[in-house]
């Protein structure tokens, strides 16, 4: 629990006593998350990391030549794109290259890509918006994999590395850590007009649908989107001592045109990711409620949203720590229709060596929330390279982790409800979209390298991963025609 404010300490002191214990373990100290020093060496880490390697020219992304067409199989755990080019020579299992595009070919000046998202319109066509520096890149996957290029929509206020992308039925809505930037929201139905062969700058004033200015600074780490509820949310909207606390900050987008904030949940202060959606599953008390699954800094918060007015309105269910978290990050739930496990990441403990990171493999930790007033952590689950673990999102069974250096990797996790221990979660593929570091010992660096995100939510198979310094990648696994799902899957059952 972090406090604050004095006006919400007698709020916040008797759920942090009563919800959370802390091991005795662990590395920071409650104020270091509260104060956000934790959260600053992250970013002040990153920005080392990206500025050193701007310097040493891996951000000029015209030095990786986009693709120049046909599928790239991954043979006997190659991908080949140049023979004899080790930069063009990627570590793979079961997943092919279908297209690549630099940042510079997708009409970026900075490079910088953090993260992205796909929208699959009413006739079927692909769209995908990928997040860069300078922007955000708009463009389309053809029904053989190609990634057309078909225009941007430029930053609101200056660059930043960090640009988060989610999607509203035909809307794509856009936040940043950059000051006064807001929360952008585009129609990308406007895209089903543009001639690749003339990509269209959108204007940041006449193209946007909307703008959501009413942030602290304009500033926001990331967005979440509950559409089936119409809203998003704004969570890590610093600076931390604003009235929100940089919770959850609701954005109602029943008018994409005029959105506007009904209210925040500063309850349990920072909020760095989310996933918000309702509840159906084994807790009977919480059944049909709008829940919100805050990944915050040192705690999973579970969150009842489903009164968002004011500041005072939802509650905390439950907030749960675990042996080495350092910085819980992200994670999601293995099936929304049945929320019975969550899969949660943590970015800092693979560089701190704690708990079961310590050897440096990324961990995955597995958590049961049946009781979502009492999440238990009931297993982990370990990539093979040296990495750091960032964004995960679980579609049909399958976890698709995008692993920093050690690049896409999918998981087979329709196992968990039978072995919550994690004990039969298998790999079942990976492309490594940065043979830069395969060299080095156990894989690869435990740095800020390679992909931010992916997204392998469209129906035909077809999975975008975005990366920091190179680009786009359009890739597919080798043993499914349409999208993947995993070995135990079951259909969505009705509740
Ligand atoms: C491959 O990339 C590394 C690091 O970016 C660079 O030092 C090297 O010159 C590149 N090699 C080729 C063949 O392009
Ligand atoms: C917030 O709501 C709780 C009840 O849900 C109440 O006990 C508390 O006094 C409220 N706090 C403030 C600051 O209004
Ligand atoms: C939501 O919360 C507000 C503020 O606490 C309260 O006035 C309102 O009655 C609540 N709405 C419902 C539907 O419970």
């Amino acid at each position: 629990m972090k406090t604050y404010t004095t006006a919400l300490l007698a709020l916040a002191l008797p759920l942090a006593s009563a919800l959370i214990n802390f091991p005795s373990h662990q590395k920071f100290t409650k104020e270091m998350y509260r104060s956000g020093e934790v959260h600053q060496s992250i970013m002040a880490a990153k920005e080392a990391t990206f500025k050193r390697n701007r310097e040493a020219g891996l951000f000029d992304s015209a030095r990786y030549p986009s693709h120049k067409g046909g599928r790239v199989k991954c043979k006997d755990g190659l991908a080949i794109v140049e023979k004899g080019n080790a930069n063009q020579t990627f570590k793979c299992d079961n997943i092919d290259l279908l297209d690549f595009k630099s940042h510079a070919d997708l009409g970026s000046s900075t490079g910088g890509g953090s993260s992205s998202w796909g929208w699959t319109a009413r006739n079927g066509r692909e769209f995908v918006a990928i997040g860069q520096a300078d922007g955000t890149a708009f463009a389309e996957i053809s029904r053989k994999g190609d990634l057309i290029y078909l225009g941007r929509l430029p930053q609101q206020s200056v660059p930043s590395q960090w640009r988060e992308i989610r999607t509203y039925k035909n809307y794509v809505i856009i936040g940043s850590e950059a000051v006064d930037h807001g929360v952008q929201i585009f129609d990308m139905e406007k895209l089903l007009k543009v001639n690749p062969r003339k990509p269209v700058t959108f204007s940041t004033t006449d193209d946007l649908t909307g703008l959501f200015t009413d942030l602290p600074a304009g500033r926001t780490h990331n967005v979440v989107v509950h559409e089936a509820e119409q809203y998003a949310v704004a969570v890590g909207a610093q600076p931390r001592d604003s009235e929100c606390l940089s919770g959850l900050i609701f954005i109602d987008l029943k008018d994409p045109a005029n959105p506007t904030s009904p209210g925040c949940s500063p309850h349990d202060g920072y909020v760095h990711d989310a996933q918000c959606i309702i509840y159906h599953g084994p807790d009977r008390r919480y059944e049909g409620r709008d829940i919100c699954y805050g990944y915050n800094e040192d705690t999973l918060t579970i969150y009842d949203v489903t009164n968002k007015s004011g500041k005072n309105a939802s509650k905390i269910i439950s907030m749960t720590t675990y042996e080495g978290a350092s910085y819980t990050h992200q994670g999601w739930v293995l099936d929304p229709d049945w929320q019975h496990y969550l899969l949660l990441d943590d970015e800092l403990d693979e560089q701190e060596q704690v708990g079961p990171a310590a050897d440096g493999f990324p961990v995955t930790f597995i958590f049961d929330i049946s009781d979502l007033e009492h999440p238990k952590l009931t297993g982990t689950y370990k990539s093979k390279a040296h990495s750091i673990d960032h964004n995960q999102y679980v579609y049909d069974g399958l976890s698709f982790q995008s692993n920093y250096g050690a690049g896409f990797r999918v998981w087979d996790v329709s196992s968990i409800p039978d072995d919550p221990t994690g004990g039969h979660v298998e790999e079942i593929g990976f492309f490594d979209i940065f043979p830069e570091d395969d060299h080095l010992e156990n894989g690869g660096l435990i740095e800020f390298v390679g992909t931010w995100s992916s997204y392998a939510n469209f129906p035909s198979g077809h999975i975008l991963v975005n990366t920091i310094e190179r680009g786009a990648f359009i890739l597919k696994m080798q043993k499914f025609d349409k999208k993947p799902h995993g070995k135990h899957h079951k259909k969505p059952r009705n509740v």
